[in-house]
């Protein structure tokens, strides 16, 4: 049988494959493509993309341009498409209206089993725990109500007092210093976000270094390669849950006093979590607090630097409101209290600071919200069956000229009156998507702006900050963070910073 086989089309290809691997490669192209259009497009189905090779389908041009890539098929093919990277199939959903249809069919489009496979893949989550009727009917209920706007008064007054010690402690240390941006900004945010979500002596710079690790990966630990590739970051996230896990053990005899995140989640044990389950859960929670807002606060502060006016409309509306505040509590010695009154209690006092807020979320976030789809269903004149992996694209609105005009440039201004932007003639409601949204959408926004704005009022009350001449890079939105809410920054500037005589 053996000798038979010499010179039979399977040897023949062996040798192709010993000899020339390339030209073996064009022939699995050849044949791939041979099938494709033997077999011809289906019309019912949401159109390809078009690519070359095989299995990493539109991966490169799609990981190195996004927006680039999403728009032109958008142009080409419409709003709907099916694209295929990395031996993966999914179809992606560009315009406003139909992302709205995907949000408001959660039967037909469902989030549960996605975040299931999140929780297990990336953050290690026992199917023990994540899918248990407890997870869904108590644990995520309890988040949800920790996190609405009544609720979260305590979080934000521990957020505002950590993050007021932070930073007027470096700005004391470093005035009249030049150092890079991340550095005055990301360590102070992340201290102080730890705290309001875990309680004021959280270790918090102790999960710093793990943290980062574990985050910086992110985006290819969720893109489900192999974990063997990430045992560094999963060694590190196992780090932080360690510290948690420390944590919570010195803190059993006060168990009452504890951060309503930490008590919900120790409530776990009802549901028979095991310490190790409560922490593991609890380090989800971190990243999810963190991993966005710190992002946010850097890339407002890195854009305003670089427009001619600079920081100084915030500024001037802060001191505006500092001067009426400390006319009308003249005996009142000027600190936390003031960024109480006025920031977090009255936030229509400053319009300009969260225009410039909800502007900066608008301009660096990529969001990708996932569903798988469950029954067969019609999307923008497509059939969609059971088992398709939709995602929509909230960037693109983002992006889109007809809804945002100049939508490249990062103008503070731009919510001051809520915009009420109309395409095809018809109202964009949900033209802004930062958050996600439906049933998925981000449960923290409502803390996340007030931290937002506290952290900013903060900073800009206390220090001016300046580009160093003498620094020539700037920051970049990196790409790579597709998808994964605020994107993070490739490179970074130096600044002066310098305390402001108040
Ligand atoms: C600028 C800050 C933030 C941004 C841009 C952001 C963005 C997002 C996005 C895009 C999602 C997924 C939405 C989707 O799939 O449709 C999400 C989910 C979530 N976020 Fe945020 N987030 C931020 C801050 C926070 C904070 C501070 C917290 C906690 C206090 C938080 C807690 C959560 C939780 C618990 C979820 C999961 C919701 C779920 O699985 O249903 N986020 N966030
Ligand atoms: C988008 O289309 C333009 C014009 O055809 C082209 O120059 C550009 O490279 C394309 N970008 C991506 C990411 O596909």
């Amino acid at each position: 049988m053996s000798e038979d086989n010499v010179g039979t089309p399977l040897a023949n290809s062996v040798g192709l494959v010993t000899q020339s691997p390339l030209a073996f490669a064009l022939v699995l192209v050849g044949l791939y493509w041979a099938q494709k259009i033997i077999r011809g497009a289906d019309s019912s189905r949401p159109p390809r993309t078009p690519y070359w090779i095989p299995w990493v389908g539109n991966a490169v041009e799609m990981g190195k341009d996004p927006d680039g890539f999403f728009s032109n098929m958008t142009k080409t093919l419409g709003p709907i498409f099916r694209v295929t990277t990395l031996g993966q199939e999914r179809v992606f959903v560009t315009s406003p209206s139909l992302i709205s249809q995907v949000y408001r069919d959660s039967q037909n489009f469902d989030f549960l089993a996605v975040r299931v496979e999140i929780g297990r893949q990336a953050f290690s989550i026992d199917d023990r725990v994540g899918t248990t009727p407890y997870m869904f009917d108590n644990y995520m209920p309890a988040l949800h109500h920790i996190l609405l706007p009544a609720n979260i008064k305590s979080m934000t007054s521990t957020y505002l007092q950590s993050a007021h010690d932070t930073l007027v402690g470096a700005i004391s240390s470093l005035d009249g210093a030049s150092g890079p941006l991340k550095t005055i900004i990301i360590p102070p945010a992340y201290r102080a976000a730890a705290h309001a979500g875990f309680g004021p002596d959280f270790p918090a710079e102790k999960t710093w270094k793990g943290f980062t690790t574990f985050d910086e990966s992110f985006h290819m630990i969720n893109a489900g390669l192999p974990r063997f590739l990430f045992r560094k970051q999963f060694k590190a996230w196992e780090g932080v849950t360690d510290i948690i896990q420390a944590y919570l053990e010195e803190k059993k005899d006060e168990v009452h006093e504890l951060s309503p995140f930490l008590q919900a989640a120790l409530d776990g044990r009802q549901a028979g979590w095991t310490e190790r389950d409560i922490s593991i859960i609890l380090a989800t929670q971190l990243w999810a607090l963190q991993a966005n807002a710190i992002w946010a606060a850097y890339w407002l502060v890195a854009e305003l630097l670089q427009q001619p006016d600079g920081l100084a409309p915030l500024v001037a509306e802060l001191d505006a409101v500092r001067k009426q505040w400390q006319a009308a509590h003249p005996s009142t010695p000027f600190g936390p209290a003031f960024f109480d009154d006025m920031i977090v209690s009255n936030p229509k006092d400053v319009p300009l600071l969260s225009s410039a807020i909800q502007e900066t979320l608008r301009y660096s976030s990529s969001t990708f919200s996932m569903r798988h789809v469950t029954a067969p269903v019609q999307l923008g004149g497509y059939e969609l069956r059971p088992g398709d992996k939709v995602i929509c694209v909230t960037r693109q609105t983002h992006l889109d000229e007809d809804i945002y005009p100049r939508a490249n440039e990062l103008d503070i201004r731009r919510y001051l009156d809520p915009p009420r932007p109309v395409k095809d003639g018809k109202p964009v409601p949900n033209h802004f998507m930062a958050f996600g949204g439906g049933v998925s959408m981000c449960e923290g926004r409502h803390f996340a702006m007030t931290e937002l704005r506290l952290f900013v009022a903060i900073l800009l009350t206390y220090a001016t900050l300046e580009v160093d001449e003498g620094c020539t890079t700037r920051p970049e939105l990196s790409r790579e963070r597709m998808g994964l809410g605020i994107m993070h920054a490739n490179g970074d500037m130096d600044v002066i910073l310098r305390k402001r005589k108040l």
